[in-house]
């Protein structure tokens, strides 16, 4: 008997794939390797993943995330044995069902039926017992009308409702799912969730692997970060995601919305018609930075951290009474607040030449995510735009481990109570 309280022992390992070379590169390659008397080789050589060590103690949900490429399915593919490690080794108790790839395990030219057979004989069970699970499995797939069909005739969707309800009802110690469940729709999407919750519940161990960050927070005890091949950080959900998305600020990689913002009642903006700046320019905003308390420049802030935003302006003459403001939206778009001096009664007197007017928040209200900044110079009825500036500047907003909401777009200050 196996005492160890892992389900899974990864030690030092290390996968390569070839990578292979067009015929025209390979030609050139040829010769020149003739001419210097080597011998060639048609493909060269690429480690997806490097010298992993990762323990999964039984009964831990554990998220794999980390950017397309980054080994997370790879790594999948080793502990079930779908693929062999070229270094290292893994060592895993209990029996592992996996739901890998859109219909990994499915023959095309068989019904869902013979299918389901033959998936769950893989996983190690006999006719009688399949036939014993058979209802539960159709059941869950909800495929009842077309589980006689070949399965080369199911849309997307339905080859991962019957990958899960397979992988899910064959009982297994250890669940390994990758991306997939994305395919399925909304409601099929929560069953399997909810089927996940069940299973931890039971003890089981689950690694989750998914770009569905919320749902990686929610499920996951742990969350293993994988960037080119290598585990770049492991440890609480909010950690490893912040981490990750720190990551793709890094690389300039997290992506604010593209399309332009949406007027009125939904109607998309003419993009010919869409002016990011206007006003008469007698005063120019020359940029907006994002600083904290001591005047650092920041590429990201955290929720409830402080945050000056600094609106430097150069005025071309003088100017009576200008009014500055500021206006936050969503990334979708959601205009979520627009102070400016004039209504925090900050009187301005008159501005010429260079100088910069600071808008200082004590702890940021934001829950993660990508925000928009406006700023704009106004007169003091608010009536002529000397320079308006229209959701120009990106804000990225990481998570905190102290943050006590998750869904949303705010954090508020607030207590709960008991009475009676
Ligand atoms: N069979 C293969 N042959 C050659 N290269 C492969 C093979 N499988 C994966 N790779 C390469 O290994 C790297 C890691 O791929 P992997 O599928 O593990 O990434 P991933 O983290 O799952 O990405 P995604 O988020 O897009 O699913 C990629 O560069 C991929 O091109
Ligand atoms: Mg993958």
């Amino acid at each position: 008997m196996n005492m160890s309280t892992n389900a899974i022992e990864i030690k030092n390992i290390s996968k390569k794939f070839k990578t292979y070379r067009n015929k025209e590169s390979h030609l050139k390659y040829v010769f020149l390797n003739l001419l210097k008397g080597k011998r060639s080789r048609l493909h060269s050589e690429f480690w997806a993943l490097k010298n992993i060590d990762l323990d999964i103690e039984k009964g831990q949900t554990v998220g794999f995330i980390g950017c397309n490429g980054s080994g997370k399915s790879t790594l999948l593919k080793l502990i079930s044995r779908i693929l062999y490690p070229d270094g290292g080794a893994i060592d895993a108790h209990g029996k592992i069902s996996t739901l890998i790839e859109l219909g990994s395990g499915f023959h095309p030219d068989l019904t869902g039926r013979e299918n389901v057979y033959i998936n769950a004989s893989i996983l190690g069970f006999s006719r009688a017992e399949v036939t014993k699970k058979f209802k539960d499995i159709v059941d869950f797939s909800g495929l009842e009308d077309f589980i006689d069909n070949p399965v080369k005739t199911y849309s997307s969707g339905m080859y991962v409702r019957l990958g899960f309800s397979v992988a899910i009802n064959v009982a297994p110690d250890i669940l390994l799912v990758d991306e997939v469940l994305a395919v399925g729709d909304e409601n099929f999407q929560k069953k399997c969730i909810k089927k996940i919750m069940e299973f931890k519940e039971q003890g089981k161990t689950i690694i989750f692997v998914s770009h569905d960050l919320k749902t990686v927070e929610e499920l996951c005890d742990r969350v293993v970060l994988l960037h080119n091949g290598k585990l770049v950080k492991q440890g609480k959900p909010v950690d490893v995601i912040s981490e990750y998305h720190r990551l793709l600020i890094g690389a300039g990689q997290l992506q604010v919305r593209k399309e332009e913002p949406r007027q009125g009642e939904g109607e998309p903006r003419d993009r010919s018609n869409w002016k990011n700046r206007w006003g008469s320019k007698e005063v120019e905003i020359t940029g907006v930075q994002f600083l904290d308390l001591q005047g650092n420049g920041l590429e990201f802030v955290k929720t409830g951290q402080p945050l000056r935003v600094r609106i430097a302006y150069d005025a071309h003459k003088e100017i009576e009474n200008p009014v500055f403001g500021i206006a936050l939206y969503s990334d979708t778009g959601v205009h979520i607040t627009g102070p400016n001096t004039r209504k925090h009664n900050f009187h301005i007197a008159a501005i010429k030449g260079q100088g910069y007017v600071e808008y200082e928040m004590e702890s940021v209200p934001l829950l993660p995510g990508s925000y928009l900044f406006s700023a704009a110079i106004y007169d003091y009825q608010g009536l002529q735009a000397y320079d308006h500036w229209e959701q120009h500047w990106k804000l990225h907003v990481l998570e905190t481990p102290e943050m006590p909401e998750r869904l949303g777009l705010i954090t508020i200050p607030a207590r709960w109570s008991l009475g009676k």
